[in-house]
């Protein structure tokens, strides 16, 4: 943990402001007594079979919980169907309402009422049925953000089957990774998808990934075009291809639901850890719902006419729970859009919620950032009085930031929720409940009722005021249930530190007024524009390159992405000369080669050749000289590592100094 940032939320907490819920929101809240907490507190199970209860079961559970340390089983004997819960359950109530908004890059809008997209789901579940797919087999899902893309994942849940969504921005290699890690049987794509006007070729990619994927079966094919461009039409059919549009055009708006049970397997989620390989993180059905149901409702405060935004890609977990899975288990309008905040100009956020009269908007502080520097006359250009509510997720959010929110985006009436969670824990876990819980500029405040966080030291004792390490002590139903393929890597990385207490890797402190400060990960993973990448992949994807020996990454401070990623790489001496002759030509060339094994995200900002790696007498990485280097500070005058002596002695000087 930085000590500066330690001292910056010191200085903080002395001058800090409260802002409590108004009456008027707290008036109308989903939830506006505190006594929610103790209740949950004395009988966590039965509070947490409440909230399951809410959702439609086709046969009950026999017991709420099953903790064999660190396997946990939720609503044990139950059956239920994800897909059923999000769209048949409300046909009866509001077969009308719309369920999805959608508004591509260029423009072209399109919605779904929950009929609508309950005879979707029917119809494309039906085809994967005939494709072959069936309980518990793996579906690989590369989509731009469209329509498709959440029929597709309910569709694979209405039939028992786990979606693995990858990301539309990773590149070909990681798809081709991720699909063999999990034996996808077929892969869902679109020919293309928009990205700051120009169309990113995802069939091409995805052809390319599954040349190497010998369990897909079928790839099929979503056309996403709009109007004008005809660039789509050019994609390659192969004969294991199949065209969405035809395949729903043929199939039955019935579709059974499979009733799974609870432990069922819902999906897999690729996310990085501090080994070059990421992990599929396993999510099951009905306690996962039941997390994702609660959570939108009590922290969003979600009514049925909100029109509720998160900016998220389904890429990503919080696209997973808060755009799809939550949302619609609450019967809520989801808005959602394709592209970029800055395209065609820097107000385009702005410009739909305006236009759509989003009500939750939900993004994350690097996107805020963003706005910061674009300036608040351009939220000023637009009518953004129809929001109510605000979210902020992925990264510590700075009080700046937030103070930013509050004033220029939520006109200074609307409650800010800044939800701290990760892909692990599938649902928020810390978090102001906004008809409750005063809120304070930076800290994310409380565990949500029925969670158990804690801040523990190494020895895995509480401290009751003051940092160290941030800790779920007792099981939540929305918890993974695993690693795909990698029970050792599951039991390693969460539950060793301090037996059966799940570690989250983040480092937080928690003040006197009980309020948890997230302050970053303590681990080799970097958050980079909200993003989770771990040192190591990229490391690995440098040494790939066939000029590079070795490489070290860092994460260094960025004024919009929190966190950049330096590399240090030593050249191999044949090709040395080479690479001096033209230096920035090699550089760019290196972050080209990382940016096609992994994607755009994880591009490195700066490269530093060295001769050598500063690394402790048993061999580890000295990462925090390197962060120093980097960042020019303390050991400011080097800026080329080139001469071996040079790393020796700052590694010396360094180790004076600290
Ligand atoms: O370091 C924490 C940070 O993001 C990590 C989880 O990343 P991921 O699994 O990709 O999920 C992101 C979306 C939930 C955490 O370990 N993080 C997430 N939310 C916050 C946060 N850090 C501080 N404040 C938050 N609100």
């Amino acid at each position: 943990m930085a000590d500066e940032t330690e001292n910056a939320i010191d200085a903080l907490l002395q001058e800090t402001r409260w802002f409590p819920p108004s009456d008027e929101f707290r008036a109308k809240a989903n939830v506006s007594n505190d006594a929610v907490y103790e209740t949950a507190r004395n009988d966590r199970e039965g509070y947490w079979a409440g909230w399951a209860e809410q959702l439609d079961w086709q046969t009950k559970w026999d017991k709420v919980l099953e903790w064999e340390p660190p396997y946990a089983k939720w609503f044990v004997g139950g059956k239920l169907n994800a897909s059923h819960n999000c769209l048949d359950r409300h046909l009866a109530t509001k077969p009308g309402k719309l369920a999805i908004v959608w508004e591509g890059e260029p423009g072209d809008v399109r919605s779904y009422t929950y009929g609508e997209l309950h005879a979707e789901v029917s119809r494309f579940a039906n085809a994967l049925k005939k494709l072959g797919v069936t309980l518990g087999d793996r579906v690989a899902i590369y989509m731009p953000l469209v329509p498709e893309a959440i029929v597709a994942m309910l569709a694979c849940a209405r039939i028992g089957a786990a979606h693995s969504v990858v990301f539309g921005g990773f590149s070909s290699e990681a798809l081709r990774d991720r699909i063999q890690d999990a034996g996808a049987k077929v892969l869902i794509t679109a020919t293309s998808g928009y990205r700051r006007g120009n169309l990113v070729p995802l069939k091409k990619l995805a052809d390319a990934a599954v040349v190497e994927c010998p369990t897909i079966e079928h790839v099929v094919v979503v056309m996403r075009r709009a109007a004008a461009d005809e660039a789509d039409d050019t994609v390659t059919v192969n004969a294991r291809d199949r065209w969405y549009h035809e395949l729903i055009s043929r199939e039955s708006a019935d579709c059974e639901p499979v009733w799974v049970d609870s432990e069922q397997m819902l999906y897999t989620l690729y996310t990085s850890g501090t080994t070059g390989k990421p992990k599929g993180i396993i999510h099951t059905t009905g306690g996962y719902l039941t997390g994702c149901y609660a959570t939108t409702k009590w922290v969003f405060d979600l009514k049925d006419d909100d029109v509720y935004w998160c900016t998220a890609d389904i890429g990503w977990v919080t696209g997973h729970s808060y755009v799809v899975y939550g949302p619609l288990a609450n019967g809520a309008t989801v808005f959602i859009y394709e592209g970029a905040p800055d395209w065609p100009k820097q107000d385009r956020f702005w410009q739909l919620v305006e236009k759509h009269k989003v009500t939750i908007f939900y993004t994350a502080p690097t996107a805020i950032r963003a706005f910061m520097k674009w300036g608040e006359s351009l939220p000023k250009s637009h009518d953004l009085s129809s929001l109510r509510l605000l979210g902020s997720v992925g990264e510590p959010i700075n009080p700046e930031a937030w103070m930013w929110y509050h004033r220029n985006i939520g006109g200074e009436r609307c409650p800010i929720v800044d939800t701290w969670w990760q892909t692990e824990t599938g649902a928020i876990m810390i978090t102001p409940l906004p008809g409750i819980v005063a809120t304070k500029p930076g800290s994310a405040t409380k565990p949500f009722p029925g969670i158990e966080a804690k801040i523990l030291n190494q020895q895995g004792q509480p401290v009751e005021v003051g940092g160290g390490y941030l800790a779920i002590t007792e099981p939540w139903p929305s918890m993974l249930r695993g690693i795909w393929g990698d029970p050792e890597r599951y039991e390693k990385q969460y539950w060793a530190k301090w037996p059966g207490i799940y570690f989250t890797g983040d480092g937080a402190r928690v003040d006197a007024d009980g309020y948890f400060w997230l302050l970053g990960r303590v681990d080799d993973v970097m958050n980079v524009a909200g993003h989770r990448i771990g040192t190591m992949e990229v490391e690995s994807a440098l040494v790939d390159h066939p000029a590079i020996a070795e490489a070290a990454v860092v994460g260094i401070k960025h004024e919009i992405k929190g966190t950049a990623i330096a590399a240090f790489v030593i050249v191999k001496s044949s090709a040395i000369d080479a690479a001096k002759s033209n230096l920035a030509a090699f550089e760019q060339e290196l972050k080209q080669h990382v940016s096609d094994k992994i994607g755009a995200i994880a591009r490195p900002e700066k490269i530093l050749l060295t001769v050598d790696l500063p690394k402790t007498r048993s061999g580890k990485i000295m990462r925090r000289l390197l962060r120093d280097i980097a960042e020019g500070r303390a050991l400011g005058d080097v800026t080329t590592l080139a001469d071996p002596t040079v790393v020796a002695s700052l590694k010396e000087r360094y180790e004076e100094e600290s």
